[in-house]
C-alpha cells in the first residue's frame, strides 16, 4: 500500500473559527485546513502522495485543465456516528464511477485503493472538521471532493500527459437552502446538458458548466433547480441539474430513468433502488417521459417526486414547472420520500445496522 506522507499545516484555522462554522456551515462555503494531493505523469505513472496544507493551486496559464475542460470530479460525505467514529458510505461505487469518468475524458485510471486512501488519509488528518448531527434529521457531514485535472502546460488539443489529482473537503449541511422543504424545479425546453455519445453519463465539470445557464433560466422562474429531457426529441426525463429524480406511484412503485449515456449513475439513486423493496417499494428502471408524469400528477398515479443525490441527499420536489403547464405535487413532502430519507440517513449515521455492507471507515 501507497503510504499517504502528511504535511502538517502549521497554521490550522482556530479551534473557536472551525466549531462556529461546524454549527451552520451551508453547503461547499467553508474548508479544512489540509488537502490529498497525488502526481501523474506518463512516464512515472502516480507518485508523490500527500495530504498537505490547504491552499491555491499554482497552475500554468497554458495548463490543458483550463482550455480544453480535461477535468473530473467526485462527491461523497463523511458521516460521524453517535460513538465519534467517521464513515463514508460505498466509496468504491465512487473509485468505479470516477474511472468511468476518467476513460471518457481521456485521463488515467487510478487505483481503488488509491482513491479510497487518499479519503482516509485526509480525514484523519482533518478529523475534527466532520460535524457531529444533532438531531436524526440533521444532514450535517463532511462533504469530500475528489477531482482529478490536466495541468500539462500545452496549447495542442490531445489528452494531457500529466495530470494532478486532489480531494478536498467541506463541512456541509443541506444542499438547498430550505432544508427537506420540498423544492420546484423547471424544465428546460431550450437548452441541453447532454446529448448521445457525450459525456452525459460523465461526473466532469463540462456537465455542470453546460447546466448553468439552464439553473439561472430556472432561478429566473423563481425554481430552485432545473430538469433535462432527453436532447432529441424533449421528451424522456434525464436527471436534474446536479442530482438525479425520482417518482413514487400510488401502488407502491419507485420509478427512475435507465441510465443511458447521459444520465450520470448516481450512489444515492442507486441505494435507493437497493433500499425500496424494505420499504415495501418495487424499484422500476425505465424510459419516463414528460408526458405520463403529468398525466400520472393529475390522476392520481403518481403521488410523490424527489431528487436525489449525494449532496441532496433526499429533498422532496413540490412542482415541476414550465411555460405552458406546472405538476404541482404540494409543499407536505411525501411518506414514501421521508421514509426512503430515513431509512438511507439512519445507515449512513450509523443508527441501524449496516445490513448491504455499505459503510466503510475512515
Ligand atoms: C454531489 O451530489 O455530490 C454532486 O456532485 C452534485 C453537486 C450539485 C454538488
Amino acid at each position: 500500500m501507497t503510504e499517504f506522507a502528511i504535511l502538517k499545516n502549521i497554521q490550522p484555522q482556530p479551534e473557536l473559527v472551525r466549531e462556529d462554522i461546524k454549527k451552520d456551515p451551508g453547503f461547499g462555503q467553508y474548508f479544512t485546513d489540509h488537502m490529498a494531493h497525488i502526481r501523474y505523469t506518463n512516464e512515472d505513472g502516480w507518485q508523490a502522495h500527500q495530504v498537505k496544507p490547504y491552499g491555491p493551486l499554482v497552475l500554468d496559464p497554458a495548463a490543458a485543465v483550463f482550455h480544453y475542460a480535461q477535468e473530473i470530479f467526485e462527491g461523497l460525505k463523511a458521516y460521524r456516528h453517535a460513538d465519534g467514529s467517521v464513515w463514508t458510505f460505498r466509496p468504491e461505487r465512487n473509485a468505479t464511477r470516477i474511472n468511468r469518468s476518467a476513460e471518457r475524458l481521456a485521463l488515467p485510471q487510478i487505483s481503488e485503493e488509491d482513491f479510497i486512501n487518499s479519503l482516509k488519509a485526509l480525514v484523519s488528518t482533518d478529523e475534527a472538521w466532520v460535524p457531529t448531527p444533532g438531531t436524526d434529521g440533521d444532514e450535517s457531514s463532511l462533504y469530500l471532493r475528489p477531482f482529478m485535472i490536466a495541468s500539462e502546460r500545452f496549447l495542442g488539443v490531445r489528452a494531457s500527459h500529466e495530470v494532478d489529482y486532489y480531494v478536498i473537503a467541506s463541512p456541509a449541511g443541506p444542499y438547498f437552502a430550505g432544508g427537506i422543504k420540498p423544492v420546484s424545479i423547471w424544465l428546460s425546453k431550450r437548452l441541453n446538458r447532454a446529448g448521445s455519445g457525450g459525456t452525459g453519463f460523465a461526473k466532469c465539470g463540462g456537465n455542470y458548466a453546460s447546466s448553468l445557464l439552464a439553473q439561472k433560466e430556472a432561478a429566473d422562474n423563481g425554481c430552485q433547480q432545473v430538469l433535462f429531457t432527453d436532447a432529441e426529441e424533449h421528451k424522456y426525463i434525464d436527471e436534474l441539474g446536479g442530482m438525479n429524480l425520482m417518482l413514487v406511484t400510488k401502488d407502491g412503485q419507485l420509478l427512475t430513468p435507465a441510465l443511458s449515456d447521459t444520465i450520470l449513475d448516481g450512489v444515492t439513486r442507486r441505494s435507493l433502488l437497493d433500499l425500496a423493496p424494505e420499504l415495501g417499494l418495487e424499484p422500476v428502471e425505465r424510459q419516463l417521459t414528460i408526458d405520463e408524469w403529468r398525466e400520472g400528477a393529475a390522476s392520481g398515479d403518481i403521488v410523490e417526486a424527489f431528487a436525489c443525490g449525494t449532496a441532496a441527499v433526499i429533498t422532496p420536489i413540490s412542482k415541476l414547472v414550465s411555460d405552458d403547464f406546472t405538476i404541482d405535487h404540494g409543499d407536505t413532502p411525501g411518506e414514501k420520500t421521508m421514509a426512503l430519507r430515513k431509512a438511507l440517513l439512519d445507515i449512513q449515521y450509523g443508527r441501524v445496522e449496516d445490513t448491504h455492507n455499505w459503510l466503510v471507515r475512515l
